[in-house]
C-alpha cells in the first residue's frame, strides 16, 4: 500500500468543468436505436411514443447535458429527408456500415428530438458530408430550426411540428478521412469550410459547428482543420467557419478481436489501462496544435467518440459491437473524467460510445429488463462535477505504477471541483492487488460534512446481468475520514471513489457553456 499526500486549495478555483464532458452518443448501430432506445409505440415495453421509459428515467438520473446521434459512421450515409414525414411512407436503406441490415426510418429527426425533448438534454446532430450535399445538409438545419414561413419550415410543420427546435451542437462530417469519405486532411478541411458556410443562423438559433477531427493521434489532421480556421481570401471580413475540431479515441487491446470485456488477464488488464493513458497525451498534443493557430483558445476541442471497445460478445453479429461492461470499464471511465477535468477549458465537450447496448454502454437491455452497467454509476458519481469549478490535486508524492511492456501505468488518478460550497472528489484506484491512502491537505476552507461512496467488486471482471444486475453497484463508504483539514481516503484495490464535503466557502461556478 503506497500512501499519498495531496495539496487541495479550496479557496483558488480554476476552470469550469464544462457539464458537456459527460456527453453521450446514440447511433443507428446494432441495437442502440432499434431494441435499445426505439422500441415503437405499440411495443409491451413500456414507452412513450415509442421511446422506452426506462431508459429516459435511468439517463435523466444521470443528467446526459447532450447527445449525439445519428453517428458515427452512419451519419455519413444517413439522409435525412428519408426520417421525416408519416413512417409507413419513409423509404428504408440498408445501413451497409453496420451489418448490411435494412433501416427503415422509423426513428428520424422528429422522434429523436422528442427523445432529447424526454431526456431534458441538448441534442448534438452529426451532419452528411460523405455522401450528402451541402443542400442537404443547410435545408436539415433550416428544417429544424427556421420559423415563420419558409419551405423547410413548412414541411416541418406539415409533418407535425409547428414551432422550430433549438439545436446548437453541429456536427459536420464523421471520421472524414474513414468511413466518411476516405479524405485527406487539407481537402477535408475546406470541405468544411464549404459545408459551414451554408449551414445559417435562423432565427436566432446560433449553431456550434464541430468540424470532423482527428483519429486518436493525427495531430497533423488537427493542423490541417487549424491552418483553414480563418478567412485568409481577402483579410477584410475574417470569418471562422467552425466553433471546434473533434477528434476520436477509442481504448482497445492491440489486438481487438481478442481483447474479451470480462475475460481478461491481470496482464490484458494492464495493457487495456497503458491503452486508456494515452488519451491525457492526446488531449494535450492536441490542444498544442491548437495553441500555435488559436492562442486565444477561441476553437474547442471535443472527444465526440471515446471509450472501451472489446470482442463482441460470443454468439452476436459481430458488426453490432455489443459488449458487456466490467468494473475494468468503470475505472477506465474514472481515468478519462479526471483527464477531461484536468484539460478543461480547451476541451469543451466528450461524448462516450455509445449510451445503450452498444460498445462502453451505460445501459445494456435484455428484452424488457434494464441493466445499469459500472460505467453507468460512474457517471451517476460525478454528475456534481458538472459545471463545477476544478480544484487543482497537487499530488506530493509521485503515484505508484506498473509496467507493460515498455509503457508505465500510472495506478492512481484523482481530481476534485467545487460547486455551491460543496467540493467532490473523484478517487480511482486503477491497480489489480493493492489498496492505496491519499492523505488531502485541504487548504483554504472549513471543510466538514464529509461523506463517501464506492464502486467496487471482487475482481475488475466484475460486471452486471440480468440475474445480477446490482453485482456492481455504488454503496456509502465509512473510509474517508476528515481530522482538521486532512482527508484521509482509503481506496481499495481496483475500486471508484467520489467523496462530498462541505467547503466552508462559497465557489462561483458558470453555469452557461463555456463558449
Ligand atoms: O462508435 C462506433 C464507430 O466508431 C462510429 O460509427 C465511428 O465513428 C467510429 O469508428
Amino acid at each position: 500500500m503506497s500512501q499519498l499526500r495531496a495539496v487541495i486549495n479550496l479557496d483558488v478555483p480554476g476552470p469550469t468543468v464544462s457539464r458537456h464532458l459527460y456527453g453521450h452518443f446514440a447511433e443507428h448501430l446494432g441495437a442502440c436505436i432499434y431494441g435499445g432506445i426505439w422500441v415503437g409505440e405499440d411495443s409491451a415495453i413500456p414507452n412513450v411514443r415509442g421511446i422506452r421509459t426506462d431508459i429516459v428515467e435511468a439517463l435523466r438520473e444521470i443528467a446526459i447535458p447532450n447527445l449525439r446521434w445519428p453517428g458515427g459512421c452512419f451519419a455519413d450515409e444517413y439522409h435525412w429527408r428519408d426520417g421525416v414525414g408519416p413512417r409507413a411512407d419513409r423509404p428504408s436503406m440498408v445501413n451497409t456500415h453496420w451489418g448490411n441490415v435494412v433501416e427503415d426510418n422509423s426513428f428520424g429527426t422528429h422522434e429523436f428530438m422528442d427523445l432529447c425533448e424526454q431526456l431534458g438534454t441538448e441534442p448534438y446532430i452529426s451532419g452528411n458530408v460523405g455522401s450528402g450535399t451541402v443542400r442537404e445538409m443547410a435545408e436539415w438545419v433550416e428544417y429544424l430550426t427556421r420559423g415563420g414561413e419558409a419551405p423547410m419550415s413548412s414541411l416541418r410543420r406539415e409533418n407535425g411540428r409547428p414551432d422550430p427546435w433549438r439545436v446548437k451542437y453541429w456536427g459536420i462530417g464523421n471520421e472524414t478521412w474513414g468511413c466518411g469519405g476516405n479524405m485527406r486532411g487539407d481537402y477535408f478541411a475546406d470541405l468544411a469550410r464549404q459545408y459551414s458556410t451554408y449551414c445559417r443562423n435562423h432565427d436566432g438559433n446560433v449553431l456550434y459547428k464541430i468540424a470532423s477531427g482527428a483519429r486518436s493521434d493525427d495531430y497533423a489532421w488537427t493542423q490541417s482543420l487549424m491552418q483553414t480556421l480563418g478567412d485568409y481570401g481577402c483579410g477584410c471580413n475574417p470569418k471562422h467557419y467552425f466553433d471546434a475540431v473533434s477528434f476520436h479515441f477509442y481504448t482497445t487491446m492491440t489486438d481487438r478481436k481478442t481483447g474479451r470485456a470480462t475475460d481478461f488477464s491481470t496482464d490484458e488488464y494492464l495493457e487495456s489501462l497503458a491503452n486508456a493513458w494515452r488519451v491525457e497525451t492526446m488531449i494535450k498534443r492536441h490542444s498544442n496544435v491548437m495553441d500555435v493557430y488559436d492562442p486565444e483558445g477561441r476553437i474547442g476541442l471535443v472527444l465526440d467518440e471515446w471509450g472501451t471497445w472489446w470482442a463482441v460478445e460470443p454468439g452476436t453479429n459481430p458488426r453490432f459491437l455489443y459488449q458487456q461492461n466490467a468494473l475494468r470499464d468503470a475505472l477506465i471511465a474514472g481515468l478519462h473524467f479526471d483527464a477531461f477535468h484536468r484539460n478543461a477549458g480547451r476541451l469543451v465537450m466528450a461524448n462516450i460510445a455509445q449510451t445503450v447496448n452498444v460498445l462502453q454502454a451505460m445501459l445494456l437491455t435484455s428484452d424488457d429488463v434494464l441493466i445499469k452497467t459500472p460505467t453507468y454509476h460512474v457517471f451517476e458519481m460525478n454528475k456534481d462535477h458538472h459545471d463545477a469549478a476544478r480544484l487543482d490535486v497537487h499530488l506530493l508524492d509521485a503515484t505508484p505504477t506498473a509496467h507493460h511492456d515498455d509503457a508505465t501505468v500510472p495506478l492512481v488518478t484523482t481530481t476534485a471541483t467545487a460547486k455551491d460550497g460543496r467540493a467532490l472528489i473523484s478517487l480511482t484506484n486503477l491497480d489489480p492487488e493493492a489498496d492505496h491512502t491519499v492523505a488531502y491537505d485541504l487548504r483554504g476552507g472549513s471543510p466538514s460534512d464529509v461523506s463517501a461512496r464506492i464502486l467496487r467488486a471482487d475482481s475488475p471482471q466484475a460486471h452486471n446481468t440480468r440475474e445480477a444486475p446490482d453485482a456492481v453497484a455504488p454503496v456509502g463508504y465509512d473510509g474517508a475520514t476528515l481530522s482538521e483539514n486532512t482527508l484521509t481516503v482509503t481506496i481499495p484495490a481496483h475500486s471508484f471513489i467520489t467523496v462530498g464535503f462541505e467547503t466552508g466557502r462559497t465557489h462561483p461556478s458558470e453555469s452557461e457553456d463555456q463558449r
